[in-house]
């Protein structure tokens, strides 16, 4: 794997691979890396003749400067993995290569995308985050950008600015990768203590029983849903049965046929999202 530090850098190895005709696939990442990522880098690679990894801890979309400061970075860890599934370059810049003084960000339209769920609760962010993803994929150029299901929020704004980018670009939703008792990997859970760990499934459990058909609405499995988060000590920030497309609540279940139900909590000293598809 070929490591770019520098703009400099990562344009002479893409210069090279444009030569070859290569395709490239793109994941952007903040590292601190688990099988989540990996499988974004294995899809990639699948798909494509060049795979690119970016790892940037983005403080554009850090609205708490303490968040910031306690974002795991494991640089070590994160090359040797990215090594074992041979990703072909990682893109590891500094602050300065991503925002020098004379670059100056477009003002993108999120429309109601910022205000809803993540967006309610973290003022900045998803403009923070749309502010990266656009400098990052002017710097690689890839032919396919790769983001987690995960992120939901965030994968359906980029989907819905890639006009706005005026980039030619394929977007690829990747499946959420989970832990055998089905909590959805993040870099975050390894801040859990013993038992936040135990009761953290609770959450992939909750989501499910919204495809059991005993619930009359979604507003009757939602509230069946904090109640049951709540009993285990999580602290519900939303629970929401939403269209795939707008990302809004729907009032009944047959009012579109692309649901997902997603959810936020705080466990402990995090907050954890997770979301699950439901035709
Ligand atoms: P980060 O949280 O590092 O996630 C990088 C990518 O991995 C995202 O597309 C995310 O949805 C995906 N991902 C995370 N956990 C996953 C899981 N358990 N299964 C599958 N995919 C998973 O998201 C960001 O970084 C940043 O906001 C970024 C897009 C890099 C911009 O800074």
């Amino acid at each position: 794997m070929k490591i770019a530090r520098t703009n400099e850098q990562l344009s002479a190895l893409l210069v090279e691979a444009k030569k070859n005709k290569a395709t490239i696939g793109f994941v952007p990442t903040m590292g601190a890396l688990h099988a989540g990522h990996l499988a974004l880098i294995e899809q990639s690679k699948n798909e494509n003749t060049l795979t690119v990894c970016s790892i940037f801890v983005n403080p554009t979309q850090f609205n708490d400067a303490a968040d910031l400061a306690k974002y795991p970075r494991t640089e070590e860890s994160d090359i040797k993995q990215l090594e074992e599934v041979m990703c072909d370059i990682l893109y590891l810049p500094s602050v300065d290569e991503v925002y020098p003084v004379s670059w100056k960000s477009p003002d993108f339209n999120l429309g109601h995308f910022d205000s809803i769920m993540e967006g309610k609760m973290r003022p900045g962010h998803f403009k923070g985050m749309a502010q990266v993803v656009y400098r990052l994929l002017c710097l690689v150029c890839p032919n396919r950008l790769y983001m987690g299901q995960k992120d939901l929020q965030q994968f359906t704004i980029i989907k819905h600015l890639i006009p706005q980018f005026g980039l030619d670009i394929e977007l690829v939703c990747a499946p959420i990768v989970r832990e055998e008792d089905g909590l959805a990997m993040s870099s975050r859970n390894v801040r859990l203590n013993e038992d936040e760990r135990a009761i953290a499934p609770l959450i992939y459990k909750t989501l499910t029983a919204a495809n059991s058909n005993t619930f009359k609405d979604p507003q009757i499995y939602c509230d069946f849903a904090i109640t049951q988060l709540e009993h285990a000590y999580m602290k519900v920030e939303y629970v929401e049965v939403v269209d795939r497309k707008t990302l809004l609540p729907i009032k009944n279940w047959n009012d579109t046929s692309e649901k997902a139900v997603c959810v936020a909590v705080q466990l402990g000293p995090i907050r954890l999202i997770d979301n699950i598809f439901i035709d």
